[in-house]
């Protein structure tokens, strides 16, 4: 079954290109009907970064200068967005970045799904977005710090707390 369906194909690498493809989620999620939204999603990186914030702030995150927000999106490896698409119209609903090594490693960060679109399967979607184009990308070592009030939307898509006893270790100026 095709999970996926691209919007507009590119020969370009996923993670690294500037002018992404769009893709649909299937119909298993849109309930089938011609007529109803479409959510998609994007690995663009011109994201507007006050759509970004509002985002942010709906799921109550403290605000962070923008300067800097738009230059971890910069240099992140991978950025990805989910919007909701009603005619000509989008809206962000979703979005989820990765740091990498480009070679072995990425960490996953900033994952928010929008209040309106929780619980519904949405967070999953994204999630299996970003891990297929980080896998696109030969990307075998995939880490994330959870919240721990989501350390079991995590572990419903395979990631594992402290496999073998290792530790996430945190260091902060004092
Ligand atoms: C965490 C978040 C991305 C989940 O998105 P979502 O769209 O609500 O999640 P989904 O509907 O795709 O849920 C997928 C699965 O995870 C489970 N799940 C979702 N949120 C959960 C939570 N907070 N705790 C435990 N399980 C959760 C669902 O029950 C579902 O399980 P199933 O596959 O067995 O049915 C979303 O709630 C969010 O944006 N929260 C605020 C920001 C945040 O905390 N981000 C994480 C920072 S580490």
């Amino acid at each position: 079954m095709g999970f996926w369906k691209t919007w507009f194909s590119t020969s370009e690498s996923a993670a690294t290109n500037r002018t992404a493809p769009f893709e649909e989620m299937s119909a298993e999620f849109t309930g089938n009907n011609p007529n109803s939204d479409r959510i998609v999603f994007s690995t663009e990186r011109d994201i507007d970064l006050y759509e970004l914030e509002e985002l942010c702030d709906a799921v109550g995150w403290s605000r962070r200068p923008l300067r800097k927000v738009k230059k971890a999106i910069e240099h992140s490896f991978l950025v990805a967005s989910m919007w909701q698409v009603r005619g000509n119209q989008r809206r962000l609903i979703g979005f989820a970045r990765a740091t990498s090594d480009h070679a072995f490693n990425a960490t996953i960060w900033d994952v928010v799904v929008h209040p309106d679109f929780q619980g519904k399967g949405m967070g999953k979607a994204l999630m299996k977005y970003v891990l297929k184009k980080l896998r696109s990308e030969e990307i075998s070592n995939v880490t994330l710090f959870a919240d721990p009030h989501v350390v079991d939307f995590y572990r419903t898509m395979g990631f594992m707390p402290d496999p073998e006893g290792i530790k996430g270790m945190f260091w902060y100026p004092h």
